[in-house]
């Protein structure tokens, strides 16, 4: 239903797109202006170069739309967290769900991970709802400062399965 690619420099002008109206709303709160949407892609390309690798960052790709961004991260040697926003023309297509199924796989194969985890804010249960879907599990809340103020965002987890 969607594919994933490295991030590229060509994804510049899509993650304008993507970073704008609703999408915002939860995230940053601000559309990303040109030069931020350059300025993103040349952090995740440097950090892709890192050794050990610590930070995965993909386009969600329906057919040749690049219609949102996922990011896998390393936060202690087998622990990272998961990331991602849509285009906000494209929500309610399972799109989400379908890529964050993706990332997992990724996330407990090649880079080595067995735990993640993910927030998202309080006002968002779509984003809860992908999650569950993807088989995470909900643990309680973790505190994060933003724009208005310091906020109880939902805190999910999911253990790579043991080895049979
Ligand atoms: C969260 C987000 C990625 C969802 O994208 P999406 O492609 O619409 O997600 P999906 O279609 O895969 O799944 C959405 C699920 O949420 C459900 N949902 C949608 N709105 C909902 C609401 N207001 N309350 C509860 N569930 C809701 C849908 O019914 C669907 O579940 P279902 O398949 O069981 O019916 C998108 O809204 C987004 O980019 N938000 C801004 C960025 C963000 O908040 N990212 C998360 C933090 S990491």
């Amino acid at each position: 239903m969607v594919t994933l690619r490295a991030l590229g420099p060509d994804d510049a002008a899509a993650l304008t797109h993507i970073y704008s109206g609703a999408s915002v709303r939860y995230t940053t709160g601000k559309p990303l202006t040109p030069d931020q949407a350059h300025d993103k892609i040349h952090k995740a390309l440097a950090r892709a170069a890192e050794v050990p690798r610590a930070q995965w960052s993909w386009s969600i790709l329906h057919e040749s739309d690049v219609i949102g961004l996922i990011s896998l991260r390393r936060r202690a040697p087998t622990t990272g967290t998961i990331s991602y926003i849509l285009r906000d023309d494209s929500w309610g297509n399972g799109y989400a769900t379908h890529a964050v199924h993706q990332v997992v796989t990724v996330a407990f194969t090649s880079a080595g991970l067995d735990r993640l985890e993910a927030t998202h804010h309080p006002g968002n249960p779509a984003s809860g709802r992908v999650l569950t879907r993807a088989g995470f599990i909900r643990i309680g809340t973790a505190d994060r400062s933003t724009r208005t103020g310091t906020l109880p965002y939902e805190l999910y987890a999911l253990e790579a399965r043991a080895p049979a």
